[in-house]
């Protein structure tokens, strides 16, 4: 399935898109926000970045339908200074966190535990690490670190012992065998509304693809490539993004000034069309 972008016409507004002006969508995805950025205002130029290889399928068919307007860079976005450092600066960068659609609908890429699928969750192909690498030879304690730390997950010890165990009896190796490892570990117990297994997906994930090291040098790094008066927005589907991002504000208030005091939220509407969309927070920000 196609990913359907979140926040879609809150986000174009915060991010002020006027005649000419030249935008960075830091997270391409399937295109969803690049292409409304290009159709919003017929003169302005984006710049689509995604580090996944797949993105780039998607944004040749965007590139021809906009040849003198828009254009693909295959990277991760904490390197947006060297790839636009010899370029004028930007009047708006928009990051739409995290995973799309496409890329958890692909069960060979191991993102998802709805069906079976090898483990793996690379977004790009020149990553090393594998999902598969972490449960089979991670110490105890690191799968449990790992399991806290960008999971958010209590019960991490519990599911850390109950995978070294397993993979002492044969490696592991799918997705659903994983599932399936961390509901014997929670006695098949449902703690929360989510399923047992999502925390610990989110934490392999995120530390697979170093998302929040990606998110913190990104956000450092913008004042190289923007124009005083430029927009920033993200958008997050949870905390550890979050406080990323507000502790990026906070710790730079003097150039970095909010847009929206309050984080602005799919409606009802949007959330029952796009459930995927139920945890997605907006914000927009201003460097000056
Ligand atoms: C939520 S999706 C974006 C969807 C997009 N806005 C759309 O409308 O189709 C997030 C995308 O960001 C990409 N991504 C995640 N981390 C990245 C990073 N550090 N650098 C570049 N792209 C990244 C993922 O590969 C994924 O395609």
């Amino acid at each position: 399935m196609a990913h359907t972008p979140v926040l879609l016409s809150e986000a174009i507004e915060l991010m002020q898109i006027s005649d000419k002006c030249k935008v960075i969508d830091a997270t391409f995805g399937d295109g969803g926000h690049t292409k409304a950025i290009l159709n919003y205002n017929q003169t302005c130029n984006v710049f689509g970045v995604d580090r996944d290889e797949l993105a780039a399928t998607q944004a040749k068919i965007v590139e021809s339908q906009y040849p003198e307007r828009f254009r693909f860079l295959c990277s991760r976005f904490s390197l947006l200074p060297e790839l636009f450092q010899n370029t004028e600066k930007f009047d708006s960068v928009l990051f739409d966190f995290g995973v799309s659609s496409s890329q958890i609908d692909d069960y060979n890429r191991g993102f998802s535990f709805m069906r079976d699928g090898p483990l793996d969750m690379r977004m790009s192909g020149t990553d090393t690490i594998t999902a598969f690498d972490i449960v089979n030879t991670y110490s105890q304690k690191d799968i449990a670190d790992i399991i806290y730390n960008y999971g958010e997950e209590r019960k991490s010890r519990e599911i850390a012992k109950r995978i070294v165990e397993a993979r002492k009896v044969s490696s592991i190796t799918t997705t659903l065998q994983l599932k399936n490892i961390i509901n014997d570990a929670l006695h098949n117990k449902k703690f929360s509304k989510i399923d047992n297994a999502t925390k610990t997906f989110q934490a392999l994930r995120i530390y697979i693809n170093q998302e929040l090291e990606e998110i913190s040098s990104a956000l450092a790094a913008l004042p190289l490539i923007l124009k005083h008066g430029a927009r920033i927005v993200t958008i997050s589907f949870h905390a550890l993004e979050s406080r990323l991002v507000k502790e990026w504000q906070r710790n730079n208030s003097n150039t970095i000034k909010k847009i929206n005091k309050k984080v602005i939220k799919p409606s009802r509407e949007e959330i029952i069309q796009n459930p995927r969309s139920r945890s997605a927070v907006l914000r927009g920000f201003i460097y000056e």
